[in-house]
């Protein structure tokens, strides 16, 4: 069955999730926590995703604009760092994050070729807008779907679904791009083609579901997809 829409996961794939705290580290009055921002950074991502997925098994959603924010409080509380004017920073940031320097391009190879593209996330509505606009790839996108429109975070088969629902398209049809070996493995489960852009060279995630390739960025994706 040929591929023909490209679907990506948003943050940690298309967008740099330790953007944020690499920036607000860099800026003046940073000195005092600067060298921490990693585990800040780390901690953040890791208990934003956790969050999901208690609140997902729990049957207790809320937009992924709370969880982000209450992700953040825990780890700047790790940090001994609870100053609101840090915090409003860090969440300013988080709405511009910076893609990875591959993405732009990737993004029009795919457009030039006919394909539709879009992306799949966890993310609230008006953070993904934020985000994609100011990366500038938000032209290069066919649509933006949120697990909004499902109210239950991934991996709920559910939000795969949307994809069907939004395109018309067989999961046969569908790529499937996340660096989250986790994601990419559900996506298989699901039945799309699942690729892996495992930025950080991670073992594969023992779950349902194996992804069809492994990329270790989004640079070979154009080239990958042309073999069909
Ligand atoms: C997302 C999370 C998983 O964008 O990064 O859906």
């Amino acid at each position: 069955m040929p591929i023909r829409l490209c679907v990506f996961d948003a943050y940690g794939t298309l967008f740099d999730v330790a953007a944020a705290a690499r920036s607000a580290a860099a800026e003046p009055g940073a000195e005092g926590w600067a060298a921490r921002w990693p585990t800040l950074s780390a901690n953040w991502r890791r208990k934003q995703l956790e969050y999901t997925w208690l609140r997902a098994v729990a049957g207790a959603h809320v937009d992924f604009w709370q969880v982000t924010q209450d992700a953040l409080d825990w780890a700047l509380e790790v940090e001994r760092l609870a100053d609101p004017v840090l915090r409003q920073r860090l969440l300013d940031l988080y709405h511009e994050l910076a893609a990875f320097p591959e993405v732009p391009g990737v993004l029009a190879a795919l457009k030039a070729r006919g394909m539709q593209v879009a992306i799949l996330s966890n993310g609230a509505p008006p953070m993904l807008e934020a985000a994609a606009r100011s990366a500038g790839i938000a032209p290069l996108l066919n649509a933006i779907l949120s697990v909004e429109d499902v109210g239950v975070y991934k991996p709920h088969p559910s939000v795969y679904g949307l994809v069907g629902t939004r395109f018309g398209t067989e999961p046969g049809e569908v790529a499937f791009v996340s660096s989250n070996g986790w994601d990419a493995c559900a996506a298989a489960a699901f039945g799309f083609h699942a690729i892996w852009a495992n930025r950080d060279g991670a073992p594969l995630d023992r779950l349902p579901g194996s992804p069809a390739h492994v990329l270790p960025d989004l640079g070979a994706l154009p080239a990958l997809l042309a073999k069909g």
